[in-house]
């Protein structure tokens, strides 16, 4: 058994670890990076849950299908014809694996451009000594054989761990008929019937992908309102879009069993009005929110406190109970983004270098990438009624934006919200195309306290999407030019 020391451990390499290792390594530390994940070769497969089953993955197959809807229906109208319009599953799912492992080598990279000691494997708490930790680091299942057990310590480590898919309780996640995320992004083939349940962020953009490859797509919720955290006049336009496009979204169901079929699954439920159902699928997704990674740390060997739900307490600064225990990412509370994440990851490296790293809540933008895109930053209007704040809303459609028509897209709107005595922009909110993009503006202007008026008098280029925040910056004013 070796032993090697280090400034900082940070243990997980998704977008909240590698970051962090990165920073660290900036600010001069000697850092290393343990990561379990392996890819199907058993090699490192860095990045976590985004890099690997999550972001860039969803995101590579949202783009193919979007080409796929596209090519079978929007062509024409651009006077393109095209024979039948087949899809080749296989070849899409190597593509996305190749812009997955663009993105593993690319970390591993960096980690070699600043120095950053890459461990692949398990780390866990081993004790804690005089002035710091000691981690273990177990080879990964198949990745690391051959490599030889070692120790690490250092007196600052950061917990990146990350989080997994939560099953229904006794329905665990076979991958073959019952998927989690990882499974629902490698059908070998486009099932004829696929039952999603959870009409959350995963449940919309992977009901999407696999809907407009062709599946009849049946996502199950169980509350009674679709999008609770969405601005509720956004949440309405985008469900409008989706029933057009025949994505069939049941609100306010009970699920009760889910049994396994000769080929298939079938899931019993009741409906909004207390009426039994039942649902066969050819494959059911079951997305219905994740859990914190905490299992495999051996967090009581140095009493890291964790909560009920099995993730690291910390602080507002991503500090644990511990001295020099930092924890950052889905692992710990807040919104679980890769951002989020990684903004937490900078923030921590900055703090141990004795800097004021800091991460501003109130400004994190969120994104469902279906189509049409929804985006958002700040507070929704019914947020802004319950907090009991007086404020003025400006909205502009894209129908009257004349870049959406040219792309043909003019679904949704720009929502700006603003306080009716000061002005200062208190939510932006997005449901239509490029809606990912034009979120960055509204970020930006909410980072500097902007007011409704400054975005109004700023000159945007013509004709592009972001005219359309700019005139929902004029509405808040009742003077929008083209609406
Ligand atoms: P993770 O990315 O989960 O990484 C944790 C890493 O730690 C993993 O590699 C894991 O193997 C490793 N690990 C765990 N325990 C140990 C251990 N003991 N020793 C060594 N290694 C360990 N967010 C967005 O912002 N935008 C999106 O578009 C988006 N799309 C998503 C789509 C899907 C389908 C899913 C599932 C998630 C998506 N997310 C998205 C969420 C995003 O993936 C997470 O918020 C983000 O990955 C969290 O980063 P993290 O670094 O905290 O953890
Ligand atoms: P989610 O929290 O977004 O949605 C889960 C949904 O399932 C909720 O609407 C919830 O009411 C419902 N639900 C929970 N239990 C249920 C039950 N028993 N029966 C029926 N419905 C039930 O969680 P999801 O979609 O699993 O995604 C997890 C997280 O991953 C997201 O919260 C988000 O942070 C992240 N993510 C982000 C993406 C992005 O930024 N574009 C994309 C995908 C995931």
């Amino acid at each position: 058994m070796t032993q090697q020391t280090f400034d900082v451990i940070v243990i997980g390499a998704g977008p909240g670890g590698y970051v962090a290792a990165i920073r660290a390594a900036q600010l001069g530390f000697k850092v290393a990076c343990i990561d379990e994940w392996s890819n199907a070769d058993g090699g490192p497969a860095p990045g976590g849950t985004c890099t690997n089953v999550g972001c860039i993955p969803s995101k590579a197959l949202l783009q193919s299908s979007e080409h796929f809807e596209h090519a079978r229906l929007h062509f024409a109208e651009h006077g393109i014809s095209t024979g039948a319009v087949k899809i080749d599953v296989g070849q899409m799912l190597g593509r996305k694996n190749t812009v997955v492992k663009q993105n593993n080598d690319g970390i591993l990279y960096l980690f070699k451009k600043n120095k950053v000691a890459f461990f692949h494997g398990r780390g866990s708490f081993v004790r804690a000594f005089e002035g710091g930790y000691e981690i273990a680091v177990a080879a990964g299942a198949a990745g690391a054989a051959g490599a030889e057990p070692q120790t690490l310590a250092a007196k600052q480590v950061i917990v990146a761990t990350g989080s997994s898919a939560r099953a229904l309780p006794g329905v665990p996640f076979d991958e073959v008929n019952v998927l989690s995320n990882d499974g629902g992004l490698r059908l070998g083939a486009v099932p004829k019937r696929l039952a999603v349940i959870g009409s959350g962020v995963i449940g919309l953009e992977l009901g999407s992908v696999w809907r407009r490859l062709g599946a009849d797509v049946t996502v199950l919720e169980g509350l009674p309102v679709f999008l609770g955290a969405v601005d509720e006049q956004i949440a309405r336009e985008a469900k409008k879009a989706f029933d057009k496009q025949g994505l069939k979204i049941e609100l306010g169901v009970q699920v009760g069993e889910i049994k396994a079929l000769k080929k298939g699954v079938s899931i019993a439920y009741t409906n909004a009005k207390g009426e039994p159902q039942t649902l066969e699928a050819d494959k059911l997704i079951v997305s219905i929110g994740r859990v914190p990674n905490t299992n495999g740390l051996n967090a009581q060997a140095v009493g890291l406190q964790l909560d009920e739900r099995g993730a690291i307490v910390v602080d507002a600064d991503c500090r644990s109970n511990l001295p020099g225990v930092w924890a950052v990412g889905d692992v710990v509370r807040g919104p679980m983004l890769a951002h989020k994440a990684e903004e937490e990851g900078v923030a921590v490296a900055e703090r141990i270098a004795g800097q004021h790293g800091h991460v501003n809540f109130d400004t994190i933008p969120w994104v469902i990438y279906t189509s049409p895109e929804i985006a958002w930053v700040g507070r929704t209007e019914q947020q802004l009624k319950a907090d009991g704040v007086a404020y003025r809303v400006g909205t502009f459609p894209f129908l009257a934006n004349g870049r959406a028509r040219a792309l043909g897209d003019t679904t949704g709107m720009v929502k700006m919200l603003a306080d009716a005595a000061t002005d200062q922009i208190l939510g932006v909110h997005i449901v239509g195309p490029m809606a990912s993009e034009l979120i960055a503006e509204a970020v930006l202007a909410m980072e500097f306290k902007a007011s409704a008026e400054d975005i109004a008098r700023i000159c945007h280029a013509h004709p592009s999407l972001s005219e359309a925040t700019k005139e929902a910056a004029l509405a808040v004013d009742k003077r929008a030019l083209n609406f």
